[in-house]
This record gives structure tokens, sequence and C-alpha cells, in this order.
């Protein structure tokens, strides 16, 4: 066994590190407050080739492994959440299940320029479009519908929560073609947002990632052509739950970097307060929850580590996704509310960032599969 990161690992987490310290920290407190979409950074990333990461370079990717995709992912959450689920949805959502399963027409056409996060120079990037107002983790009761009309299909319903709702030009859609059938009735459509029937709700005022673009989508009568379907037919639900389970390593990525932010942040704070005479440091009721929280973290990074290694060996990862982010997600939970204690008043308000990390960290144990779907996943792969 080898905990060793390549030359090449340690360069991608460095050009992470630098990106998020330069380009990310300076205003993420407003970005926050006022919901603003962080463009720049994100346009930013696809110069760096961090849209793609995983993508071949023939279809416009960067060629990494998952392994260095974790080391972005978590450089850039310990500063900008908003800016890492936009990264995370394109590359693990979007670009790997069209890696993965498009036709060779699909991949040119869509993949090669959402693997680059530009297209005519102008910001080109994806989201994935499953849930609904009455299908969150109760997946396969899709209401959206797609009526085979032939050589297209008419789409019609609505999805809720959807990240990068108004920022992407292309909707990787979930949609139940024949209810009788259940699972094996949904399909999976590459939808252009600029088709006609198309429409962006009004954005969500969220808790946390509040940079981030979340919006419902509408489609009424929006004509799909047949050579927009990905896979077979019935094949959409089980494209949804494949790409899911490598999005849960990105999630799980993501949430090790608030873990690991709030952690940094505490300590460096427990070294320059002072109480009751001396450093906090100093107190061993602060030493505890830095023990706590420093071992919280490591054991996320080793989980997600563990399931990103598996994903390049070609392992099934499904359970080791699912630990990963059942377990990051409530270290990053845990670690952001303890920093803010460890900061007292000042970890109440905005300016010592511990407090955004706190509300950021919830979203992580709800999208992607909530802690309790995990659960599900890992119940059911432990005791068949
Ligand atoms: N791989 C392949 N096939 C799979 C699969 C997998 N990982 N998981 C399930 N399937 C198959 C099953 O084998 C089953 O097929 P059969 O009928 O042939 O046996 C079929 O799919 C239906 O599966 P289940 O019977 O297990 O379905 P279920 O109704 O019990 O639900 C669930 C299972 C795990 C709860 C699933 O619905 C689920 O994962 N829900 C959560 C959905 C989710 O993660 N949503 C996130 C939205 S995207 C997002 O958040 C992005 C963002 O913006 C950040």
């Amino acid at each position: 066994m080898n905990f060793q990161l390549t030359e090449e690992q340690l360069a991608v987490r460095q050009a992470a590190r630098d990106f998020a310290q330069q380009e990310c920290l300076p205003g993420v407190i407003e970005r926050d407050d006022k919901m603003i979409f962080p463009k720049e950074q994100v346009s930013q990333l696809a110069d760096l080739g961090f849209m793609g990461m995983m993508v071949k370079p023939e279809y416009g990717g960067s060629g990494m492994d998952t392994v260095s995709y974790v080391l972005a992912m978590e450089e850039i959450s310990k500063i900008d959440a908003s800016v890492s689920v936009c990264m995370s949805v394109n590359n693990s959502l979007v670009c790997y299940g069209l890696q993965e399963y498009c036709t060779e027409e699909q991949k040119q056409q869509y993949l090669v320029p959402l693997a680059q996060g530009k297209k005519d120079g102008e910001l080109y990037i994806g989201a994935f479009l499953l849930s609904e107002p009455e299908a969150g983790s109760d997946a396969t009761s899709q209401r959206t519908t797609a009526i085979d009309m032939g050589d297209y299909y008419i789409l019609n319903g609505i999805k809720n929560w959807i990240t990068n709702g108004s920022s992407a030009s292309v909707y990787l859609v979930m949609a139940q073609t024949d209810a009788s059938k259940g699972s094996k009735g949904i399909n999976a459509f590459i939808v252009e947002k600029n088709w006609p029937g198309v429409s962006v709700g009004a954005k969500e005022n969220k808790m946390g990632i509040r940079g981030s673009d979340t919006h419902s989508i509408s489609f009424t009568d929006v004509k799909v052509p047949k050579a927009n379907r990905i896979g077979e037919d019935g094949f959409g639900f089980t494209f949804a739950m494949k790409t899911l389970a490598g999005g849960r390593i990105g999630i799980a990525a993501q949430a090790l970097g608030i873990a690991a932010g709030s952690y940094e942040l505490a300590l460096k704070y427990s070294k320059e307060r002072k109480a009751f005479g001396k450093e906090i440091m100093h107190h061993q009721a602060i030493q505890f929850k830095l023990a706590d929280m420093a071992t919280k973290v490591e054991a996320a990074r080793l989980l997600c580590m563990k399931s990103a290694w598996e994903k390049d060996n070609g392992i099934d990862y499904t359970l080791s996704s699912s630990m990963a982010k059942v377990f990051a997600s409530e270290a990053a939970m845990w670690c952001s509310t303890e920093a803010v204690q460890v900061h007292g008043g000042y970890g109440y308000v905005k300016e010592f960032h511990v407090e955004r990390l706190m509300r950021d960290a919830k979203i992580t144990q709800i999208y992607e599969g909530t802690s309790e779907v995990q659960r599900i996943v890992i119940s059911r792969s432990i005791l068949k």
C-alpha cells in the first residue's frame, strides 16, 4: 500500500491551493452575501483545465485521475464551496456521464466544449436535472414526461434545486417515458437551455453555497431529438445512479474541504486568541476539539481517496463513494460547528469565514443523495 501522492498529483493540489487563495478568497464574503455567481472564478477554472479534469484529452479534458480531482476539490472547497459545487457538477455528473455513456456524435457536440468549460470563448457548462418537487430522495417517482413521437420526444415537467441552473448551457434531464415500467421507463436526455419551451425559474435564496446558481427549470412541449437520448431506451435511471456514484466522490471531497478549512481556521485562531492569560490552544477544552477535528478530517480524506482510487482502478465504487459522502459531510457539519465554537463571538460574524463554512456544510448532507440515502445504499450493499 502506498499513501504517497505522485509529482503530478502534488502539482494539481498546489495549483488548486494557489487558485483558491488568489482568486476565490478575495470577495468570497460579498459573493455569499449578495448571492453572486462566481463566473470569473469558474471561467478561470476552465482555463486551468479543472472543469473536465477526468475527461480524456481527445475529448477536450485534462486526462487526470480521480485522486487529483479529490485533491483539487478539497483545496477549492476550503475557501469557496460555491465555486467547487459548480466544478463538481460539471466534472462528475455532466462530463463523466457523457464520456462513459454517450455516442461519439454526442461527445463531439457536447462533451468537448463542456470538458473545456468554454465554447467560442464563452463559459459553457452543464447541469444534472433529476430532482423534482415530489421526487428528491425517491428519484424513481419522476413526474417529468418524455413522450416518444418517433424521431423526437416531447418533454414536459419541472425540475427543482438545479445547480448551475441559469449558468449552464446544457442540461442532462431525466424523464419518465413509460410509467408502467417504473425505473426502467426512465430516460436521460441532453437538452439545450436555449431550446423553445425551456424556462429557468427564479434563483433560490439559500442558507449556504449562496454564490452557486440554483434554480428550478421547467419544460413545456420541448422537442428533443431522439439523437439526444442517452443510451438505450429505459437506461435513464441506471445512468443517473451510476453517474451519481461518481458525483458523490466529488461532494464527499467538497465536504472534506469544508471540514479541513474549518479545522485550519480554528487551529490558526487558537494560536492567536488569548483567554485566561494564555493562547486558547493551551486550554485542554480547545486542544480536544482540535484533536477531534484533525482526526475526522483525516478519516474523511482517507475515505475519499479510497473511493477515488477504486474508481481509477476499475473497481466498483458505489459503496465507498456513499461511505465517503456520508462520513465527510457529517465531519464537515461537526468540524464547522466546532470551529464556530472555538472562535466564540467572532465565529458568529461573517468576517471570520467559519459561520459561512457551517452554513455551506449543511448542503453536503442533502444534495447528491441525503445522508439517509447514502445509508440506504450502504446497508443494501453490506446486507446483500
Ligand atoms: N447502479 C446501477 N443500477 C442501479 C444503481 C446503481 N448504483 N442503483 C439502483 N440501480 C437500479 C436497481 O438495480 C434497480 O433495478 P432493478 O429494478 O432491475 O432491480 C433500479 O435501479 C431501481 O433501483 P432501486 O429499486 O434501488 O430504487 P429505489 O426507489 O429503492 O431508490 C435510491 C434507490 C438509492 C434511494 C435512489 O432513488 C437514490 O439514489 N435517490 C437519491 C437521488 C439523488 O441522489 N439525487 C440527487 C440529485 S442530483 C444533485 O443533487 C446534483 C446537484 O445539484 C449538486
